[in-house]
């Protein structure tokens, strides 16, 4: 197979460009050492597509990374975007060029997790496309359980100097799928009548709590302390969940927001329980709500559609691509734009604590000192 194109020669004389312009502009100085990213297809960089059978997985074909820069052809990464994703914009607001690298791209073995080491001085990311917290991998999809695994086996790789993991940032964009399929389990069952799909429910937000803290806990004791929560969206303004639902927004929304406190409360008593985490709680719901709100104020015009293929349908090979992606919130019948992406890392590590709280991502990251951080 193929390198990964970010570290093939063709691309340097781009990289070398855009790492001067980064440095003139001050802008290079990393916010932390290094970032471990977690999660779903919201975050993943294409560890789906090193997978056996993954060279044609999902998304692995344009349009998918059409706005994806690049010297060479523009092309498909791996991640669930017409370019860059959420996992993206942070990171390249804290000072990088993006995302660390899918750990699945730098395997020496593919029966352990074991990676190459020397390609990870600046964090791995696990995130993989249809990660749920509460199944196990299924084809295809690395579990959360098996990212943490993963980290697991890298931390113990750990013997020459690395950046202090203590100060790197920690984050995690899962959940959503849990939702979606909770919602397509049990919808159909709705009766207003019927009062077990309220115990149902109150079942599946203790079990999604209770598996978020112990992955939490997890990567505290292998040594995490800054976490950067994403929390759930409202699924019922995604495209494809309206085509299930029938346009039930407002019941479908209640869910992520009832998952959005009970995660709150999970972040607060683990901040009290754990000595030394800190963490902030990225309000990607706030973020969605207040774009399909206000569209305008963000620069975008269709808040509704993807901008690839339709609600049903999905994005494909063939499918027809909106020509001003940058209006569009959604790029897929699921996934948002890059556009969004930028809207969403913006606020959330700069925003208010209508976008991250207790604390957004700036203060999460704002004590590090370069000079005194190595493993
Ligand atoms: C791991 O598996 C993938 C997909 O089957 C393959 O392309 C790759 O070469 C393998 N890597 C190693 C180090 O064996
Ligand atoms: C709703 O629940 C009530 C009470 O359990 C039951 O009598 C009724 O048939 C249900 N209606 C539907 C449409 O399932
Ligand atoms: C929650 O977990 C329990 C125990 O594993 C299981 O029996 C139950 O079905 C789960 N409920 C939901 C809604 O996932
Ligand atoms: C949902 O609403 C849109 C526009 O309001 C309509 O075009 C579409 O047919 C509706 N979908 C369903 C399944 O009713
Ligand atoms: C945190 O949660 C644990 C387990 O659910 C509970 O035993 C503990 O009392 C809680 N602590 C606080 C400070 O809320
Ligand atoms: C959004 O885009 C869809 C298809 O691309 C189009 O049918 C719809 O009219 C657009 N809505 C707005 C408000 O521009
Ligand atoms: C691609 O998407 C279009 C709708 O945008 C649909 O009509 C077509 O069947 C899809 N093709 C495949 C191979 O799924």
């Amino acid at each position: 197979m193929a390198a990964p194109l970010q570290y093939s020669l063709l691309l340097l004389p781009f990289l070398c460009l855009f790492l001067a312009l980064a440095f003139s502009s001050g802008e290079a100085d990393p916010k932390v050492p290094a970032i471990f990213i977690f999660g779903d297809s919201s975050a993943d960089v294409g560890n789906s597509k090193y997978l056996s059978g993954g060279q044609d997985y999902y998304n692995n074909f344009l349009p998918y990374g059409i706005d994806y820069p690049s010297k060479n052809a523009r092309h498909p990464t791996g991640r669930y975007s017409n370019g860059y994703n959420g996992a993206d914009a942070l990171a390249q607001i804290m000072g990088f060029k993006e995302s660390p690298p899918p750990f699945r791209s730098l395997l020496i073995d593919n029966n352990t997790c074991e990676i190459d080491i020397t390609q990870a001085m600046k964090g791995l990311n696990f995130a993989s496309g249809g990660s749920r917290l509460l199944t196990e991998s299924s084809d295809g999809v690395i579990s959360m359980t098996e990212q943490v695994k993963c980290f697991r086996k890298f931390r113990s790789q750990l013997t020459t100097p690395y950046p202090l993991l203590s100060e790197s940032l920690f984050l995690i964009s899962i959940g959503d799928n849990d939702i979606g399929a909770f919602l397509s389990e049990t919808y159909h069952k709705r009766n207003d009548t019927d009062f077990n799909i309220f115990i149902e429910t109150a079942s599946f937000i203790s079990n999604l709590t209770a598996t978020y803290r112990n992955h939490i806990m997890d990567l505290y004791e292998l040594g995490g302390r800054k976490f950067g929560i994403v929390n759930f969206v409202p699924v019922g303004y995604i495209p494809r969940a309206n085509v299930v639902s029938r346009n039930d927004t407002n019941v479908l929304n209640i869910l992520p927001w009832l998952c959005n406190i009970a995660l709150k409360v999970l972040m607060n008593n683990l901040s009290s329980t754990l000595p030394g985490m800190k963490y902030s709680i990225g309000n990607s719901y706030a973020v969605f709500m207040k774009i399909i709100d206000n569209p305008g104020a963000y620069g975008f015009k269709n808040v509704t559609d993807p901008c690839c293929g339709s609600a049903l349908y999905g994005c494909n090979q063939t499918a027809t691509v909106c020509s001003d992606r940058s209006q569009y919130l959604f790029w897929d019948n699921v996934h948002p734009t890059m556009a969004t992406a930028e809207v969403f890392g913006n606020l959330v590590y700069d925003g208010s604590t209508e976008f991250a709280s207790p604390i957004n991502f700036k203060k999460l990251v704002e004590d590090y000192n370069e000079l005194t951080s190595v493993y």
